[in-house]
């Protein structure tokens, strides 16, 4: 599928985006390992956590949504598949399945996934599981698990990564003792909080997480789940770029090892305002209002990047119209996304007229340009997909984003949510 894009002049509304990627996965993921019926709302019905969905029935589990959209499982343990198990376009997904799956004795699972999904790093989260004794042939997909008894270990991650995290704190919860993680920057931790909310015994403390093995089944819950800061972000950027602009967004998670783009965008000197914080479940959210703005150039290294780690691609977009220089560095893991984000990005901002410079760690995008409508792709990654229909909305002329259908994996009403605030045809 192909968008045709054209200028925008002002964007208006008051609006929810769907439910959090990552809270949706480890909700239903730890749905599955509970004894009873849990009940999620608000979960994120896309095409990665449809992957999750599948793989989930797959092994045995009931999984339905009900006439309100609320997602209820039921869990009753993992059985062996009958095929392999098809993980979709999702990293989340079959990472954090190795880790649930690496600790129940008599299941063994062939773990696979798409052309993309085959190309991303698994050693980062077999390799931990091994050391916990984790039967796991092969560090690419497709990978045969075979569950074992597994032993509590402490490690340093040698990145900072929440889905091995979640992975690893999944394995732990059937090990035969406590594990602790070392972490090496502020990867986001839904997992612990949830797993904390469950009664599990999880201590965090300046990025080293220990937790206690729970010894049977979690309790079923109730969940609901915030609106996703990630996707939030297009909007956010949108209403920034587009001239006349003000959207206002409900409700969304404003979980401080996500809030990176916040801050950057208050670093950019956005006119933003966040209303009404308060707590759902364990999760802080607030309402996000935001403003057309004259944006300015910033630098964004270490922790930082962590904590803002998908929205580069939309801060690129940002960058082109930020007066002066926006410099990104420590951001090598872009590399290993749904695509190479650094380089991607270079190639599609390029055909815009954008002025940036590709490094090994990040990239540096010299602004104001005023971008040209091209015909760009999306190369299959979702976020390139809305970020550069976004920068269609500022560029002069018309814009084609090719593969633009990739925006189903986390965004499927992407188009309708920006169409509501008035972006016209597209
Ligand atoms: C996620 C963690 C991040 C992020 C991804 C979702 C999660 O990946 O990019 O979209 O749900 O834990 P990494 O753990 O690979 O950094």
């Amino acid at each position: 599928m192909n968008w045709l894009i054209r200028p925008s002049d002002k964007l208006r509304g008051d609006v929810h985006v769907p439910g959090d990627k990552s809270i949706s996965h480890r909700a239903v993921m730890h749905a599955a390992l509970a004894q009873g019926t849990s009940h999620i709302r608000g979960f994120l019905r896309a095409g990665v956590t449809e992957a999750m969905l599948r793989c989930v029935r797959d092994l045995g589990l009931l999984v339905e949504f009900d006439q309100q959209g609320t997602l209820v499982v039921d869990g009753a343990g993992l059985h062996s598949p009958a095929a392999p198990l098809d993980c979709g376009n999702s990293g989340a997904t079959i990472r954090m399945l190795m880790g649930a799956l690496a600790g129940w004795p008599d299941v063994v699972t062939t773990l696979s996934g798409s052309a993309g999904l085959r190309r991303r790093p698994m050693k980062r989260v077999s390799e931990p599981l091994r050391l916990m004794g984790a039967d796991i042939a092969e560090d690419t997909p497709p990978l045969v698990v075979r569950g074992r008894r597994l032993h509590g270990v402490e490690y340093t991650l040698p990145v900072a990564s929440a889905q091995v995290k979640a992975a690893i704190l999944l394995a732990a919860l059937q090990a035969d003792g406590p594990t602790t993680i070392h972490e090496p920057g502020p990867s986001r931790d839904h997992s612990e909080r949830m797993l904390r909310a469950l009664g599990v015994s999880v201590v965090d403390h300046h990025q080293t997480v220990t937790i206690e093995p729970i010894h049977g089944s979690l309790p079923a819950f109730e969940l609901t789940v915030p609106g996703d800061i990630s996707s939030a972000t297009f909007l956010f950027a949108a209403a920034a770029l587009v001239p006349d602009s003000e959207v206002t967004i409900r409700a969304v998670g404003m979980n401080e090892t996500r809030t990176g783009i916040i801050d950057a965008l208050q670093a950019m000197q956005a006119v933003v305002t966040i209303d009404n914080c308060r707590e759902l479940g364990q999760e802080p959210i607030a309402d996000v209002n935001i403003r057309a703005s004259e944006l300015q150039g910033i630098t964004i290294s270490g922790d930082w990047v962590v904590r803002m780690i998908d929205e580069f691609p939309m801060l690129a977009v940002m960058a082109t119209q930020a007066r002066g220089e926006t410099i990104v560095r420590d951001a090598e893991e872009l590399r290993v996304k749904e695509s190479d984000r650094i380089g991607t990005l270079a190639t599609e901002l390029r055909k815009f007229g954008a002025q940036i410079e590709e490094q090994p760690d990040g990239f540096s995008i010299e602004g104001p340009t005023r971008l040209q409508g091209a015909v760009v792709d999306s190369h299959g990654d979702h976020r390139l997909a809305m970020s550069l229909a976004v920068a269609g909305l500022i560029a002069e002329g018309e814009t084609t984003i090719v593969n633009a259908e990739a925006c189903r994996e986390s965004f499927p009403n992407f188009v309708e949510l920006m169409q509501s605030l008035g972006t016209g045809g597209w």
